[in-house]
């Protein structure tokens, strides 16, 4: 086993440093490197260049040598990040030989390896080949795109729908179309890194209110209505995820909406880690909290619950209409792949003809809900398959999840500024196809990483 306790410690400033950076997508990307026209075109370099070949001497990549946080962790014998999985995302996964139980993945209805959806994803490429060669707004438009679009918007009770490459593309093309100058968007303080991104693309001004807080959200729109008449906002969009991806906390939902109808914003949920897993239809959060007609939009990705790649976001006809024209991501971006679109849609399918997963991944949940908070462990305010195991210090989370992979269990630390400063966390997450084997044994292994690094007696 490494000797954890000598360890050099690894600081959250450090940890912090070496998180994905926090700009907006578009300033690193615009040029990707080389002058460009004002249309975006590139033109040919108008003198030769006189630094040195190769990065080194350039300036800008200085932080980019300095940048060592990784190799420091790595050094301390506690890095578990971009582990090398040689096997499907099933509940037990294979790493440099070894089986560990997988506590890591997003697969909640253990589809990624179904064989309904292989297939269908097989028989996608064989009829339309990898890739789509092109966005959809030209070229890239398949049958399968529209069937899918048509089945999601069914399947949601909405009027329409528009597929994307990845979820992440959704929040950054729709919210950044949506917010126009002198619009606001309101933001949880915990929503995923893609909404704050959107919000950044969109012209109009963001507030964030503080997490689960509708009553903060409430504070400040009424600050919003003191302004000035030239400063109030036109518009005002919310966006909240409908279940919070690090600590598994479900949004607070009627509260949210209430405040969006008292002041007249429009309501967003993304619902990544709620599609498949929560109401009695798999429909999500808000399903959940009978919302679904109260929640204008609602995204989704196809990387969870749908076993595939991609996402899309659902609601009225003439969003929908205005986001497929108008979403950068969209309109200049290639299509999800064949492969991708079909796996998402047999997985939809299961959704919602095999109920009894959903009932398993929830008795799943329960078990291991109860069992880490029967041993002492702190699992915050979790309601959903996404569990997270508070430990506190970064350097703590690196160290508990590196033991626990020596002990057969995957895990993923999740450290500042993912969470809190001071509130590092092992995050959890369950699929329908964990057995209680796994379970049973995976709880054996947390209570004894627990009391070894004396956070459970
Ligand atoms: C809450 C939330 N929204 C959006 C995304 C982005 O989805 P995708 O992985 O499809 O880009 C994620 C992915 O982790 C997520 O957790």
């Amino acid at each position: 086993m490494t000797r954890l306790t000598k360890s050099p410690p690894v600081t959250a400033d450090q940890v912090s440093d070496s998180a994905p950076s926090a700009r907006p997508a578009g300033a690193a990307g615009r040029t990707n490197g080389r002058a460009e026209t004002g249309n975006g075109h590139p033109v040919a370099p108008l003198s030769v260049a006189t630094a040195p070949a190769g990065p080194a001497g350039i300036k800008l990549f200085d932080k980019c040598r300095a940048y060592d946080v990784p190799q420091k962790i790595k050094a301390a014998g506690v890095w578990t990040y971009f582990r090398a999985i040689e096997s499907a995302q099933d509940p037990e996964v294979s790493i440099d030989g070894h089986k560990l139980v997988m506590l890591g993945s997003n697969n909640y209805l253990g589809l990624t390896n179904d064989p309904r959806v292989k297939e269908a994803a097989i028989d996608a490429v064989r009829k339309f080949g990898t890739g789509c060669a092109g966005s959809r707004f030209l070229n890239g438009t398949m049958t399968i795109h529209e069937e899918l679009e048509e089945k999601l918007a069914d399947f949601m009770g909405k009027e329409a729908a528009v597929t994307f490459a990845t979820g992440f593309q959704v929040n950054l093309g729709t919210i950044a179309c949506l917010v126009d100058r002198r619009d606001v968007v309101y933001l949880d303080k915990q929503d995923h890194a893609c909404i704050i991104d959107g919000a950044r693309l969109g012209l109009g001004d963001t507030r964030k209110f503080r997490h689960n807080d509708a009553s903060d959200l409430r504070r400040q729109m009424l600050a919003d209505n003191a302004l000035p008449p030239a400063r109030r906002p036109a518009g005002r969009l919310v966006v909240v995820d409908g279940v919070y991806s690090m600590e598994g906390d479900i949004c607070h939902l009627p509260e949210v909406n209430a405040v969006c109808k008292e002041f007249g914003a429009a309501l967003m949920v993304d619902d990544a880690h709620g599609i498949g897993v929560l109401g009695a239809g798999g429909r999500g959060t808000a399903e959940h909290f009978g919302l679904d007609d109260d929640a204008h939009l609602i995204m989704g990705t196809f990387s969870k619950a749908l076993a595939s790649v991609g996402g899309f976001v659902c609601g009225d006809a003439e969003t929908m209409h205005f986001v497929k024209h108008r979403a950068r991501t969209n309109v200049f971006s290639a299509a999800p792949s064949p492969a991708n679109v079909a796996a998402a849609s047999a997985a939809v399918d299961i959704v919602r003809n095999e109920p009894e997963r959903r009932a398993v991944l929830w008795r799943n949940t329960r078990f291991m809900l109860d069992g880490l908070r029967s041993l002492g462990f702190d699992t915050g305010e979790s309601g959903t398959p996404v569990i997270p195991v508070v430990v506190g210090a970064d350097h703590t989370a690196f160290q508990m999840a590196t033991r626990l992979q020596e002990l057969g269990v995957f895990v993923n630390a999740v450290v500042s500024p993912a969470t809190p400063p001071g509130r590092a966390l092992l995050r959890t997450s369950y699929m329908a196809t964990h057995t209680e084997a796994h379970l049973s044994f995976a709880l054996d292994q947390f209570a004894k990483a627990g009391r070894e690094f004396g956070l459970i007696g």
